[in-house]
């Protein structure tokens, strides 16, 4: 044995131990406020979400989980009716839900008008000439308003990657179209949208708005930026365009400065007798699979198995919930309530 080999060989097990194959580390850090769920159509963010928001009710005093895709389905998830306002889900006294649009010409302006006493609205309008603006302000105005409602922690079921990132990428580049609008002739700006605007809204009141508007964004920024505090889960299963797109989504979010420390590989086979078809998705899989270890390598990646039913209610999501904090072991096959129906 070579001395290069043993010291290899030792500081991979280090590393090892650094990133164990679980979502403890997301568990057990106090300061974490954000964590956004994220990846393609189907793979199982829903599910995720909800599981690791179920885990974090064990160990928090109080979480929200919130779904922004506008195919809301927190509810089936959870068998459960939500709105835009949290409501408790069913057998737990610390985990809420709530579905929101953050697309403004749905839910989301009238939450905010509430907010604002009315009048916005015409701003909105106004505001609407920056592009990105309207969609970014409820955006951040949510985030604002959930903020200020003392959850412990908040997890995010998002819509599929290319609707997320947009949003994500809003705040910055808002933050650069907010301060260009600043810097024009407002009064110029006020005269070419003064039927919009109405008389009883000064260019000074547009330009307090404007500002408010500015330093919400420039908060939510900031959070988002801080690993202490947001950090984004992938989740993906394996195979070629899921594995390709994770990797384009990762390098999107450090484009962003987004955190990403743990990633969810959901869906794997692990074929109980001598079907065919589950022996072939297997090694199929474990091609992906092996990939990603080489390529996650200072990631903790966490592996969940395809169970035989879809996992729904609040047992089922409990069971498999539990196999994000302990590695599952596929020589003791889940078994879901409802396959003993
Ligand atoms: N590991 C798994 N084993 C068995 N069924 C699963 C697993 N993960 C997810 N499912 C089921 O697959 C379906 C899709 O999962 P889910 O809704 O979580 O995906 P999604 O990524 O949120 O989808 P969408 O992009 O449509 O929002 C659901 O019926 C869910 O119960
Ligand atoms: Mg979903
Ligand atoms: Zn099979």
């Amino acid at each position: 044995m070579s001395t290069t080999t043993t010291t290899t060989t030792t500081t991979n097990t280090g590393d090892f131990d650094d990133y164990e194959p679980t979502i403890n580390n997301l568990l057990e850090k106090d300061t974490l406020k954000w964590i956004f769920v994220g990846g393609k159509g189907g793979v199982g963010k829903t599910t995720t979400s909800c599981s690791i928001a179920i885990q974090l009710a064990k160990v928090k005093e109080s979480v929200l989980l919130i779904s922004t895709d506008p195919a809301h389905n927190l509810s089936d998830a959870f068998g459960q009716k939500f709105t835009k306002h949290p409501s408790l889900v069913n057998g737990f006294p610390n985990l809420f839900c709530m579905e929101i649009d953050p697309t403004p010409d749905h839910d989301a302006p009238e939450f905010i008008n509430k907010q604002n006493g009315g009048g916005l609205m015409d701003f909105q309008e106004l505001a609407m000439s920056i592009p990105g603006v309207d969609e970014a302000m409820s955006f951040a105005e949510v985030m604002k308003l959930v903020q200020d409602m003392k959850f412990s922690v908040i997890v995010f079921d998002t819509a599929p990657t290319g609707h997320t990132l947009r949003l994500l990428s809003i705040p910055s580049l808002l933050d650069k179209g907010i301060a260009k609008f600043m810097d024009n002739n407002l009064s110029g700006l006020f005269s070419t949208f003064g039927n919009v605007v109405g008389s009883e809204h000064s260019p000074e009141q547009i330009n307090s708005k404007i500002s408010s508007i500015k330093k919400t964004i420039e908060e939510v920024n900031i959070q988002f930026k801080n690993p202490d505090v947001t950090t984004f889960v992938p989740v993906c299963i394996p195979e070629f365009l899921s594995l390709y797109e994770t990797e384009r989504l990762i390098q999107q979010l450090t484009k962003l400065d987004m955190d990403v420390q743990n990633i969810i590989v959901n869906q794997i086979v692990y074929p109980e007798n001598e079907c065919g078809l589950c022996h072939a998705r297997s090694k199929m899989q474990k091609k992906y699979i092996d990939q990603m270890a080489d390529l996650y390598m200072d990631f903790h990646v966490t592996k969940m198995p395809l169970l035989k039913a879809e996992i729904r209610g609040v047992p089922s999501l409990t069971i498999f919930s539990e196999l994000l904090t302990v590695p599952y072991d596929p020589s003791k096959p889940v078994v879901l309530p409802t396959e003993n129906q």
